[in-house]
């Protein structure tokens, strides 16, 4: 186990926030965590912080506490039919080494999910989407530490009580467990989702058959065109989750802005893409300081260099109430705010 006091977590987000943690404690086993929750080493009692690979999160100041990071690795096929493969993953995997697995076992189910960012556990808690999969699609169970007295629990993904963007670790557990391990299941028979924006034109002007690797190559080259590589330009992906509101309220909008989407969510209500709104609102490609709204998808706030926490959540502010007068819309941030 690895335990670094005042720590820079520079290298641990996406956004490129050089803010530094009291503490930062790294392990590599359930047993090392529990061990850590339950003797006396936390002695201190600081608040503690579990972070993935850092691509959702917002340092808006230093954090007092321990940063507590997996490096639980592994995969272990748990479960297998004819039809299916049950896949048991560290917490500290990266998510898209399991696509790229999965993918070259020629397992379904994950391929649409390709180059996302980030770590297994993360995955887990956020329910990851893209590309009309969400990853709670895949999740059979979820293994977890209790903070409080080191004991271990398996939610099913039921009790995950998974939405878009949501989990029960995000919400009535918050704060309450770290993830240890999850199980996917992958199937074995094609399985396509082929029918979001325009992954079939894509792949029609590719050339060669519909394979699971093609359809990578395809997420591969619709994201590159408009999300920017962390590793280039800091940010944390879709900045804001896309509002859902009620079909009557889309209607009566819809009467001075005819060609605003939506996606159904269910019979009266819709969600609404952010990103068409801020842009509308003409923030794409601005700057403000340090910080501003990505050049092909303004649902993406970038770091253009040195910038601090605070300079992005005033710049989120500032793009949310612009939407709210335009649109009477309210948008929050899917980033989490540290
Ligand atoms: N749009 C604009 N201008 C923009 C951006 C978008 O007009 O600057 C319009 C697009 O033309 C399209 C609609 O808004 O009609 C939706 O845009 P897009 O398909 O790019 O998807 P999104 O709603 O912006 C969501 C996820 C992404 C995910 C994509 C693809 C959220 C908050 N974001 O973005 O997730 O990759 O769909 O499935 O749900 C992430 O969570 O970090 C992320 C990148």
């Amino acid at each position: 186990m690895k335990i670094i006091h005042n720590y820079s977590l520079l290298h641990h987000n996406t956004f490129g926030i050089d803010a530094r943690a009291a503490c930062f404690v790294e392990y590599e086993t359930p047993e090392e965590l529990v061990n850590f929750l339950v003797s006396g080493i936390n002695e201190s009692r600081l608040p503690l912080l579990c972070i993935g690979g850092g691509s959702n999160l917002l340092f808006t100041s230093d954090y007092r506490g321990t940063v507590l990071h997996s490096a639980i690795k592994g995969y272990e096929v748990v479960n297998e039919t004819s039809e299916y493969v049950d896949v048991c993953v560290g917490s500290g995997e990266k998510w898209d080494d399991v696509v790229a697995y999965a993918v070259s076992n020629k397992w379904y189910g994950a391929e649409n999910l390709s180059f996302i960012p980030g770590e297994v556990g993360a995955s887990a808690v956020q329910n990851i989407g893209a590309y009309g999969v969400e990853v709670k699609d895949l999740i059979v169970s979820v293994s977890a530490v209790c903070v409080s007295d080191g004991t271990s629990r398996t939610f099913t993904n039921e009790e995950c009580c998974y939405a878009y963007r949501e989990s029960v670790f995000k919400k009535e557990l918050k704060g309450q467990y770290i993830i240890t391990d999850v199980t996917y299941r992958f199937s074995k028979k094609a399985k396509w989702n082929l029918d979001y924006g325009n992954i079939r034109t894509e792949l029609a002007a590719m050339e060669g058959s519909l394979t699971l690797e093609s359809l990578r190559e395809v997420i591969r080259r619709i994201r590159e065109r408009k999300l920017p590589d962390p590793v280039q330009i800091g940010n944390a992906g879709s900045f804001f989750m896309n509002p859902i509101i009620q079909k009557t309220q889309y209607d009566d909008l819809c009467g001075s802005y005819p060609d605003m989407p939506c996606y159904p969510v269910c019979e009266n209500k819709v969600k609404i893409p952010a990103g068409w709104m801020i842009d509308r609102c003409g923030w794409k490609g601005k700057t403000i300081g340090r910080v501003g709204v990505h050049e092909h998808q303004a649902l993406v706030l970038v770091n253009r260099g040195g910038a601090t926490g605070k300079e992005v959540m005033d710049l989120a502010a500032l793009i949310a109430a612009s939407v709210f007068d335009k649109f009477g819309i309210m948008i929050y941030p899917e980033v989490n705010y540290i």
